[in-house]
């Protein structure tokens, strides 16, 4: 490349000086401490119209008073430059979206003269990022309609073949394929309600109620609440929560779901080995660095690359549509998520796997009650999250 020539440099200088200001497409006005608007360039007419012997909140806001929380009252105060994105309708009163940045203009002795604020319209990459949520909440709706189809398609099969053999029984005076008719009839029907409970409970949420209190709470809660049905299983169930945590803002309900969605999902993965080693399903908790770990780790059947892929999807269930619904992880992925954390798993075939939970104190929720209550996380087992939870143990148990 050339190397610019004193010619171009000064008559850039003289546009710099004397045009830049009102040929960039930024709103820029100057601000003094009273508020009123010393300058402002072409943009910000054509943006918000006439400005001379007027105050910016008259012009950006059309308020007759300051505004509660002036970002420009702030700069003049520490002297800092701050951006924030800004609603409101400029001289065409359709809704408009901006990029506010404030700047300072400082004497020497660094105390801020002017305030300089630029306003950019964002408007049309707002409209592309709402049309681009839509987009994706049509395609999830899709996707969501197109897995209850399936889920029900199952299910009505069921319930197809069981009217069949109670008529066909019926027809036949034959009460011993009535009677496996009746039961295909009520196993699909109590499938179906299960379904559906556990898809609303999913699709409706609720919000975290979060409170400060022992994190390894839920561990043994979901210790007890699968203590028998392991041994039932011949599954040792080793529960080792991390002596002395201090106490943390959870949702107890919420991270008991969790757990136990976990370990629910370890039992079938060792039910389902084949080979008959001992099984094992471990439960621990524990802090690193500021962040809260809970790992539930077992030695069933593993999964491999493709399938590890896949499971926080919804409705992805390997356990045909007579046992998996396919939300457990998807419900559990959620409420991590709304606890500023991550889930991860790490999976081997024929091995086993591993499914670890992540909250980094300082992302944690703020909580909803006062310290006050610490310790008081005694789980409502029918409450929220858990309903989805009790609802499949109970069917699984009956
Ligand atoms: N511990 C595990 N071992 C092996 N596979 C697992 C494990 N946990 C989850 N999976 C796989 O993830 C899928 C999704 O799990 P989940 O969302 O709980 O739904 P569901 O249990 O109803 O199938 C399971 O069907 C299974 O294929
Ligand atoms: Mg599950």
């Amino acid at each position: 490349m050339k190397p610019p020539v004193d010619g171009h440099n000064r008559e850039i200088d003289r546009w710099i000086r004397n045009q830049l200001f009102d040929e960039v497409p930024i709103a820029i006005s100057v601000i003094g401490p009273d508020f009123s608007i010393l300058r402002a360039n072409r943009q910000f007419r054509r943006m918000y119209g006439p400005w001379r012997g007027r105050r910016c909140y008259q012009v950006y806001k059309q308020r007759s008073t300051p505004c509660e929380w002036c970002a420009a009252v702030e700069t003049f105060r520490d002297g800092r430059i701050r951006t924030r994105e800004e609603e409101g309708g400029g001289q065409s009163g359709l809704p408009s979206h901006y990029l506010v940045q404030m700047a300072p203009v400082t004497r020497r002795d660094g105390s801020v003269r002017y305030v300089i604020e630029m306003s950019t319209d964002i408007s049309a990459v707002k409209r592309l990022e709402a049309e681009k949520r839509e987009a994706e909440r049509l395609a999830a709706v899709g996707q969501t309609v197109a897995g209850i189809a399936h889920g029900v398609k199952n299910v009505l099969m069921g319930l197809e073949g069981g009217m069949y053999a109670v008529s066909t029984g019926m027809e036949r005076g034959d009460d011993e394929r009535i009677a496996r008719g009746w039961v295909m009839l009520s196993e699909n029907v109590t499938r179906i309600s299960q379904f559906i409970r556990e898809f609303l409970d999913f699709a409706r949420g609720r919000e975290a109620r979060v409170r400060l209190c022992d994190p390894n709470e839920p561990v043994r809660a979901v210790g007890r609440l699968f203590a028998e049905r392991a041994a039932a299983a011949g599954i040792a169930l080793e529960v080792r929560p991390e002596p002395g945590l201090a106490p943390a803002a959870i949702d107890p309900d919420a991270i008991h779901t969790c757990l136990a969605n976990l370990v629910s999902n370890a039992i079938d993965a060792c039910l389902a080995t084949e080979g008959g080693r001992a099984c094992m399903v471990t439960i621990t908790s524990q802090e690193e660095d500021g962040v809260l770990i809970y790992e539930v780790v077992d030695n069933g059947h593993g999964m491999d690359a493709e399938i590890t892929k896949k499971i926080f999807t919804q409705f992805f269930s390997t356990k045909g549509s007579d046992r998996g619904t396919g939300l457990g992880l998807l419900t559990t992925n959620k409420i991590v998520h709304q606890h500023g954390g991550r889930i991860e798993c790490i999976s081997t075939e024929g091995e086993g796997s591993c499914f670890r939970i992540e909250l980094p104190r300082d992302a944690l929720p703020r909580p909803l009650e006062s310290p006050a209550v610490k310790g008081a996380c005694g789980h409502r087992p029918r409450a929220g999250y858990s309903d989805t939870l009790l609802a499949a143990n109970d069917a699984e148990e009956a």
